[in-house]
């Protein structure tokens, strides 16, 4: 089955920080892909700002370099190319300045049919002056959409600040918060895996899972990234991305896709995590740095060989395992291991869920004892779900027990582009879909959880265990699952 497309209303895509990174690597591929796609009119218009003087034609340019270098060559097409650009117009703005502001009022339509859509793809600092001025009525519409990402805040109380300079001016079913790892294809299936089957449900809690983990892992470093070093992996993942992959697999069934039912049920997730503090930092968290070593064989310097000079001695964590628990009824005793950092051996985001042995064995003189039951989602490179299970070796012999996993891939299956999160986050804002977009109280009760933890390893005088770029991270981060009598699942890569 292919892909079906439904067009959008037409739009005003205003980008606040059309120069930057972001809005090169990610938003504009994104929108070409669906513009290629037939998704959106050339009635939309993609609006950049930014403080550079720039003419139309030069942000078209810029635009243009970017589908050059971000899409993939064969998905590029000159014409389409050609009508895509044709979208785009530029207005130079710095937020303080009034001209600017007047220039973009009189670049938007005020045509109610029109969409209006306000992606600040800025610094946090700048979420709130620049709703401010949105507070006017050249720019708001009580159906107009604001549009942001992380960093929101680091941590609860400058997620608050930032927040209720947002609420000052939109009202919640008007902001969008992005956490682009639920835009992802794989991601969005945890959902159909968990719902659209009978299967797994009624096995889906502590009686029958022995213990969830999740694994984020990249083998990209972080030291030259300005910002990083501020962040740290808990803040940069776990706060967001591997916090809402747990809330997928641990929800209860919502009772609709409405986007409210679903974050509530996350919410409850949130709320039910087992706080950790205090003590239970060092025995259920590990934080590790990169050291020199060797990634997909080439030798790469460690974490402290990439700061520039004023932050080196840094004690920021690039890797991150924590052992979770949600304490509710249904996953009470099964503990959720995430790990996530940078430098490690392998590129590779995936949920293993394992499942319990059975409960009594009828295989006394077989070869091979019966191994619990495994599912592995993988999210990415390679998307795909393998369910491990045992199989009788074919043949005589006698009755040799032997794991083998039904493998779903999805390139196979499909066989078609997976598209990229950004291409339905995007297009969600302008349908006006918040499903996959953070309400406050979640973010804030991720922070709530996440702060305390934060706060012990700043206190604590111990620095992150080191760990060779090119492994699975620091060896704490084996003994922290290992101590439980379980192992990290060692895929095929
Ligand atoms: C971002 C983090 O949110 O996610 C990055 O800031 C990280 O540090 C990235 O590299 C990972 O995203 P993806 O889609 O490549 O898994």
């Amino acid at each position: 089955m292919s892909a079906r497309i439904i067009p959008v209303q037409p739009f005003d895509y205003v980008v606040f920080g059309a120069t930057g990174d972001l809005t090169k690597r990610k938003l504009i591929p994104a929108l070409y892909h669906r513009f290629a796609d037939g998704q959106f009119d050339e009635r939309s218009r993609i609006i950049g700002v930014s403080r550079t003087e720039m003419s139309d034609k030069a942000f078209q340019k810029l635009a243009r370099d970017a589908v050059t270098e971000f899409v993939e060559a064969d998905y590029q097409d000159k014409a389409t190319v050609d009508k895509f650009i044709s979208c785009f117009s530029y207005v130079a703005n710095d937020v303080s300045n009034r001209d600017g502001w007047a220039d973009l009022e009189k670049a938007l339509r005020t045509d109610p049919e029109i969409v209006r859509a306000f992606y600040l793809a800025v610094a946090p600092s700048l979420f709130g002056p620049i709703c401010e001025y949105l507070d006017n009525k050249g720019y708001w519409r009580r159906d107009a959409r604001v549009v942001v990402e992380k960093p929101l805040g680091h941590d609860l109380a400058s997620s608050m600040e930032i927040n209720d300079a947002i609420s000052e001016v939109f009202a919640e079913d008007q902001v969008y918060r992005i956490d682009h790892y639920l835009g992802k294809e794989t991601v969005q299936n945890l959902l159909a895996l968990r719902f659209g089957n009978i299967l797994f449900e009624p096995i889906w809690d502590a009686a029958h899972i022995d213990h969830v983990q999740i694994t984020v892992s990249e083998d990209v470093g972080a030291g030259t990234r300005g910002y990083y070093d501020d962040s740290g992996a808990l803040r940069d993942m776990v706060q967001n991305h591997m916090m809402q992959l747990l809330c997928l697999v641990a929800m209860e069934p919502p009772a609709s896709d409405d986007a409210n039912a679903l974050r509530d049920e996350k919410l409850k997730v949130l709320r039910s995590l087992k706080p950790i503090t205090g003590e239970s930092v060092s025995k259920c968290t590990v934080r590790g740095q990169y050291k020199g070593g060797a990634v997909n064989g080439g030798s790469v310097a460690g974490y402290q060989d990439e700061l520039p000079e004023d932050k080196k001695g840094s004690k920021t964590e690039t890797f991150v395992a924590i052992k979770a628990e949600v304490e509710n009824w249904r996953w009470s005793g099964v503990p959720f291991y995430l790990r996530t950092g940078k430098r490690l051996a392998n590129r590779v985001s995936e949920i293993v869920i394992q499942f319990r042995a059975i409960p009594h064995s009828i295989f006394d003189h077989a070869e091979g004892a019966p191994k619990p039951n495994r599912l592995v989602i993988r999210l990415q490179p390679d998307e795909g779900v393998k369910l491990f299970l045992m199989i009788k070796d074919p043949g005589p012999g006698g009755m040799r027990l032997r794991e083998v996993p039904l493998n779903l891939s999805f390139a196979e299956t499909f066989n078609e582009r997976t598209p990229e999160a950004y291409e339905r986050l995007l297009l969600d804002v302008i349908r006006g879909n918040q499903t996959l977009f953070m309400r406050r109280d979640e973010l804030e009760a991720a922070w709530r959880w996440i702060d305390p933890i934060r706060e012990a390893w700043d206190n604590s005088s111990d620095a992150p265990q080191t760990y060779t770029s090119g492994t699975w991270g620091p060896t704490g981060s084996v003994a922290l699952i290992e101590r439980d009598g379980r192992t990290w699942h060692e895929g095929d890569y």
